[in-house]
């Protein structure tokens, strides 16, 4: 799901295609162009953006206003008649659109009734008919006719048109999918994020909801929101290198993505940690320090990997700052009338800062008085946006749609607020909180150190790649790192998984145990060494394979396990950033090996703006 579009002096096709290629990432199963040439001609088809430059190889597609769409299908399977863009019924319009319009039923009924005809099974396609109706019907500026077909709509969208009879012009809006807006010399590049406009312009302008721009070849832009009111349009700077969105040397994003950590997680402490006072600085934690020091509780709000985080982020500010803390799904969050009132600080956590369920999370949060800080990658992104203060992680971009980078990053944030927290309220003791801090900035090169372990971890991995399932094992801190342990190897091998409380595996998953399923135990935790050993000899005792993750110069488990990775030692609350690397890397080559396609999983995207 991503949009880009382009109008100004040069040929749009090029940016287009290359501008999809850049938001493949986001997860798609079609994809398409239109450009406008004194007829509007549209180009689409089912897979991927490569194909769909093949097929208009040799066509003519010059023009220099176009507008192009990769689709994740909602309404209607992936064929090439479902994907975008889409054509009004009188051929004159052509829009593409991110989202989901929810009454799209009425309003096709309504449409059907005034003689439209639909091609395809979109909600896309009834959108474009009734702004057609619209712009028809009052003879309208299409802006207008935007506007005022917007205003019926119930649902989320990014969406971007073209007029056959204004080749001049763009109109763009979007509710609660999002939108940017390139600003070059006398030319606009808009999409749906940051990626595709770099190397272009270092001019940004991120959409609000409920705002339609108008842009124009001579360089004029208008923004003004559904209610009619001119906005003025904020630009903002913005620097991401054209190296950062490619693989550089390595064969995959995630791989490449795996062994930036040190570096990521080096970039997400700098400034903010020191050996000195004042220790840890984090500007949104400082600017409402009280509010968050003395909040009743903390309440975690997430989706996918960013909610494994959050639970890490459970037991480090329990643990070391005790300040009770709920982690929920934001998806249930949303819709189980939660408690949550004013003295709760909601923490939201994001890597694309889009995700919709954890923004309307935020808003029912938000509703109800708490406080919203985010933790999110995307600079500029919805949810940074929305929050009342928050830090960005500052990983780059992560491209590879199984996350990795965003993971640790966000991890490496929430343990520099539990640790700062705890030591202003008071609970940690001075010499283990120096031990901490010293700790953290041991971390970037401790990861490099459990990088190394590669080698060993290609040959486990085909020892267990034709396995159809697997377990993963851990406690304390390291619970959750089970979890993402276990969704890393589901999502993109497609092995069947599950992340388990190594002591909850009497309940349940010994059943399971045999010959054929591998366990992997992350075994570092000193508090509960002992117990992790005995979990791991109930394994054996069953016949279950034994990869344990420990740490560096352990001996008893290496003598039970039929593999051990080690990593180096840490304070055990950090311990979670080390032990996912073996992990991470453990999934990324089982799912090389079983040919899979490791970057854009089947059935997943990268960012999940629709619920
Ligand atoms: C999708 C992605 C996951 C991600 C989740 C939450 O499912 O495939 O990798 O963890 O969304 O995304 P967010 O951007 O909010 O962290």
């Amino acid at each position: 799901c991503g949009i880009v579009a382009y109008i100004g002096p040069r040929q749009a096709s090029p940016f287009l295609i290359n501008g999809l290629k850049l938001l493949e990432y986001r997860g798609y199963d079609s994809a398409g162009i239109a450009v406008l040439n004194g007829d509007l001609k549209v180009f689409k088809r089912k897979g991927k953006v490569a194909e769909l430059e093949a097929f208009i190889e040799g066509q003519d597609h010059s023009s220099t206003v176009g507008l192009g769409h990769t689709r994740w299908a909602t309404h209607g399977e992936p064929t090439d008649i479902n994907a975008h863009p889409h054509r009004s019924g009188n051929g004159r319009l052509v829009m593409v659109h991110n989202g989901i319009i929810e009454n799209y039923g009425s309003l096709k009924t309504a449409l059907q009734k005034e003689g439209h005809v639909f091609e395809s099974q979109t909600d896309t396609e009834v959108l474009v008919h009734l702004i057609e109706e619209i712009q028809d019907h009052g003879n309208l500026p299409l802006e207008e006719a935007v506007r005022l077909a917007l205003d019926r709509v119930v649902g989320a969208y990014a969406i971007v048109l073209m007029d056959r009879e204004h080749p001049d012009k763009l109109v763009a809006a979007r509710k609660a999918s999002p939108l940017v807006i390139g600003v070059g010399d006398d030319e606009y590049f808009l999409a749906s994020d940051a990626a595709p406009l770099a190397g272009h312009t270092k001019r940004i302008i991120y959409m609000n909801d409920e705002e339609i721009a108008v842009v124009h070849r001579n360089g004029d832009l208008q923004i003004k929101n559904i209610h009619n009111k001119v906005q003025t349009p904020f630009i903002q700077e913005f620097d991401m290198q054209v190296e950062e969105l490619e693989k550089g040397g390595y064969e995959h994003f995630m791989l490449k993505e795996i062994h930036q950590q040190p570096q990521t997680l080096a970039d997400c402490m700098r400034g903010r940690l020191s050996l000195e006072a004042p220790y840890v600085k984090l500007g949104g934690v400082d600017e409402y320090e009280k509010t968050i020091s003395n909040a009743k509780r903390f309440i975690i709000a997430a989706c996918g990997t960013s909610w494994h985080a959050g639970l890490i982020g459970e037991y480090l500010f329990e643990d070391l700052a005790r300040i009770p803390v709920e982690v929920e799904y934001a998806s249930e969050l949303r819709y189980r009338n939660p408690i949550i009132q004013e003295g709760d600080v909601v923490i939201a956590l994001s890597q694309s800062g889009e995700t919709a369920d954890t923004l309307a999370a935020l808003e029912l949060a938000k509703d109800k008085g708490a406080m919203l800080y985010g933790v999110v990658n995307a600079v500029g992104s919805s949810i940074a946006r929305l929050t009342d203060a928050g830090s960005y992680i500052h990983a780059g971009p992560e491209i590879g749609v199984a996350s990795t980078k965003a993971f640790t990053g966000q991890v490496a944030l929430l343990t520099m607020m539990a640790i700062s927290l705890g030591y202003k309220r008071g609970r940690i003791p001075n010499s283990y909180f120096h031990k901490l801090i010293s700790e953290l900035h041991n971390i970037p090169a401790k990861i490099e150190r459990a990088l190394r372990c590669e080698e060993q971890i290609k040959y486990i991995a085909k020892e267990i790649k034709d396995r159809q399932n697997a377990l993963y094992l851990g406690r304390g801190f390291n619970f959750p790192v089970a979890l993402e342990g276990a969704l890393k190897l589901k999502e993109i091998s497609y092995i069947h998984a599950e992340g388990y409380p190594a002591a909850e595996m009497k309940h349940g998953p010994i059943a399971l145990i045999d010959e054929e399923m591998p366990v992997i135990v992350i075994a570092t935790n000193r508090s509960a060494y002992d117990k992790v050993v005995s979990n791991i000899q109930e394994v054996k005792a069953r016949k279950g394979m034994v990869i344990a993750v420990v740490t560096e110069g352990e001996k008893t488990i290496s003598e039970m396990a039929d593999y051990t990775i080690e990593i180096p030692d840490t304070e055990e609350p950090l311990t979670p950033l080390l032990s996912v690397i073996p992990l991470q890397l453990l999934s990324y080559h089982i799912a090389v090996m079983r040919g899979c396609n490791v970057d854009q999983p089947r059935n997943l995207a990268k960012s999940v703006t629709v619920e």
